[in-house]
């Protein structure tokens, strides 16, 4: 079993849109039960009175233009006791993985990764919350989710 997270700042947009993205690859690859995928926030922009919000609606939009399945997730900050549980934390751009480092502490088993360094490109995924171009995170997730995809395979 491997074990993914998907880490962004709010868990509304980025992380769940490459949760629902990499679940529906690894069923297409008939490899669903190989796998263990969730998405967590560094943050508690989106977890208000201990209830987080769903899915931001322009991300919805996207995995439903794509034809991407996704269930009814709410926004859940990421947990120091959570290192024990996955095996790769994925983050989405260089200031979440200050902050995963941050929550997660010490990472002697090198599980805290950015997922676009899987790519040729590197760098960070292009945040729609400020751009608003929920195309092109798309576009960006999806290619790092195939590349992990193809680096967790060759393991
Ligand atoms: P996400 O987007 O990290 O991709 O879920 C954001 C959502 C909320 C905020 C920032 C980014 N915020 O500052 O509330």
């Amino acid at each position: 079993m491997i074990r993914l997270c998907f880490v962004c700042h709010g868990n509304i947009c980025r992380s769940p849109m490459a949760e629902f993205i990499m679940k529906d690859i690894v069923a297409k690859a008939e490899l669903s039960s190989l796998f263990h995928i969730e998405s967590r926030a560094t943050h508690t922009d989106e977890i208000l009175n201990g209830r987080g919000s769903p899915i931001y609606p322009p991300a919805q939009a996207q995995l439903r233009k794509h034809g991407i399945k996704f269930d009814n997730k709410h926004a859940q900050q990421l947990k120091k006791s959570d290192y024990n549980n996955y095996d790769l934390f994925l983050g989405m751009d260089g200031e979440n993985l200050t902050y995963m480092r941050k929550i997660l502490g010490a990472d002697p088993d090198r599980k805290i990764r950015r997922l676009m360094d899987y790519t040729a490109r590197g760098g960070d995924v292009f945040d729609p919350w400020y751009t608003r171009d929920f195309d092109r995170a798309f576009l960006d997730i999806s290619d790092g989710c195939r590349a992990l995809l193809d680096a967790v395979g060759q393991k």
